[in-house]
């Protein structure tokens, strides 16, 4: 699938941008073992999330998807997960595959993992490594990379584990197979990372103590069902922010927006640039924080961005070097370096797409710097990247010449009605099979 779009320079409404990603994900998982029915109210139902659905399914977990997108999962216990009669597809989906491989470390049954071409290449030995430590008995392909094997053990120890990569994947890894580990586990951050994990083990009432940078849970509790709203997700919303930002003219309003403040470094970033970006009616929903978010067209300022927001703007870096495209003077991103195991090297692509369109830059081993300008048109490889691809669309609204960006059918994996939603903003997406 390829996207063709042509320049547009207004961006405006009112938009409800799809459930969060990573807390879909988590929400399913304690769903499927907590103790009876759940219901996932504001669930994303994308590729990703019903990878995670599907792969609970093939465990025996029952769960129906209701008009309205709630999804109700009739949850099986913490030892009620069935042993799957085939490998685990989960397609493109990093966090399906790093969580569970946690998750299933604990379980009485043999199990197998692997996805698409861009799964397959994605490190896992920061996930395996650690789990091995509690005892887990895994295996992945020679290079570290999936299929991962899991085989049944006798009981999982917990450990005290630093984490050498700022990842909320291996942190959220150590801390599900924590949950079926003798005595404590605990994990220490050196940088903060999403902490939806916790987060959603305490809105189950799980005991778990955060002092610091110290996570600490003990294994051999369980939890009951429950009701879960899910905010929109913060990383979808970026591409509408940065949207209205670059446009000429026009205001985007963004209701119900997750803003956890491990996620919110792109607001950050934004708002040293000089966006024009208004925080609305903030509130705490089961353990979250949301609000609204209002964007609007803005002179945007190149800045070093600084390396303390890198981890809680991981996965918004594609645009906002489409914003520094845009801003006037250089931006500078440095120790990103993981912005190359994404699902596709973002850096590479993100330098590859800025050079077709003229764009100044300089590739490093950690980052990129930026100098904005005019943007032209051309065509994009996407690597099959779903952010790559929406933040590559977005620039249209920049650019002097029309873009084709090629491989888009990913973005289906985290945000399925972004054409028809930023077509209904401004841009003009014309979408070929
Ligand atoms: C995620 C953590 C991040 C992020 C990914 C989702 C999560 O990955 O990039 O999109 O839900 O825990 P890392 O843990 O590899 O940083």
């Amino acid at each position: 699938m390829k996207f063709l779009v042509t320049p547009r320079s207004e961006f405006a409404g009112t938009f409800k941008v799809p459930g969060d990603k990573s807390i879909s994900h988590r929400a399913v998982m304690f769903a499927a073992i907590a103790e009876g029915e759940s219901r996932i109210q504001g669930f994303l139902e994308g590729e990703d999330c019903l990878a995670t659905l599907q792969a609970f399914a093939a465990m025996g977990v029952q769960s129906e998807r209701l008009e309205n997108g709630d999804v109700v999962v009739q949850g099986v216990g913490k030892q009620g997960l069935k042993a799957p009669t085939a490998d685990l597809d989960i397609g493109n989906s990093g966090t399906s595959i790093r969580l569970l491989t946690g998750l299933l470390a604990g379980q009485a049954f043999r199990s197998c993992l692997r996805g698409d071409h861009s799964l397959m290449t994605r490190p896992m030995r920061r996930v395996c490594d650690p789990l091995a430590l509690m005892g887990a008995d895994l295996t992945t392909a020679e290079s570290g990379t999936p299929p991962v094997e899991v085989r049944p053990v006798r009981q999982l120890q917990g450990i005290e584990y630093e984490l050498p990569v700022a990842s909320a994947q291996v942190k959220s890894a150590i801390l599900l197979a924590g949950l079926y580990a003798e005595g404590e586990t605990t994990v220490i951050e050196s940088k903060a990372t999403r902490d939806h994990t916790e987060r959603m083990l305490q809105a189950f009432d799980y005991p778990i103590q955060k002092q610091g940078n110290r996570i600490t849970l003990t294994g051999g509790h369980s939890w009951q069902g429950r009701r879960l709203q899910v905010p929109a997700d913060i990383s979808s919303a970026a591409f509408f922010i940065v949207a209205a930002c670059i446009a000429d003219h026009g205001e985007v309003v963004l209701p119900n927006v997750g803003l956890n403040p491990t996620r919110t470094g792109v607001l950050d970033i934004l708002l040293a640039m000089n966006a024009d970006i208004e925080i609305r009616q903030q509130q705490l929903v089961d353990g979250e924080p949301v609000a609204t978010i209002v964007a609007r067209a803005s002179r945007l300022r190149g800045v070093d961005v600084p390396t303390e927001l890198v981890p809680s703007a991981i996965d918004e870096f594609p645009i906002i070097c489409i914003a520094a495209a845009c801003a006037e003077g250089t931006t500078r991103i440095t120790e990103a370096a993981e912005l190359r195991v994404k699902e596709s090297d973002r850096i590479a692509q993100v330098a590859k797409g800025l050079q077709t369109l003229g764009i100044e830059h300089e590739e490093f081993a950690d980052g990129l710097s930026i100098v904005g300008g005019p943007i032209g048109g051309g065509r994009i490889d996407s690597a099959s990247d779903h952010r790559i691809a929406m933040a590559f669309t977005v620039a249209s609204l920049a650019a002097r010449e029309p873009i084709e960006i090629i491989d888009c059918a990913n973005v289906a994996t985290s945000f399925p009605d972004f054409v028809a939603l930023a077509t209904d903003a401004g841009l003009s997406i014309e979408v070929c099979e």
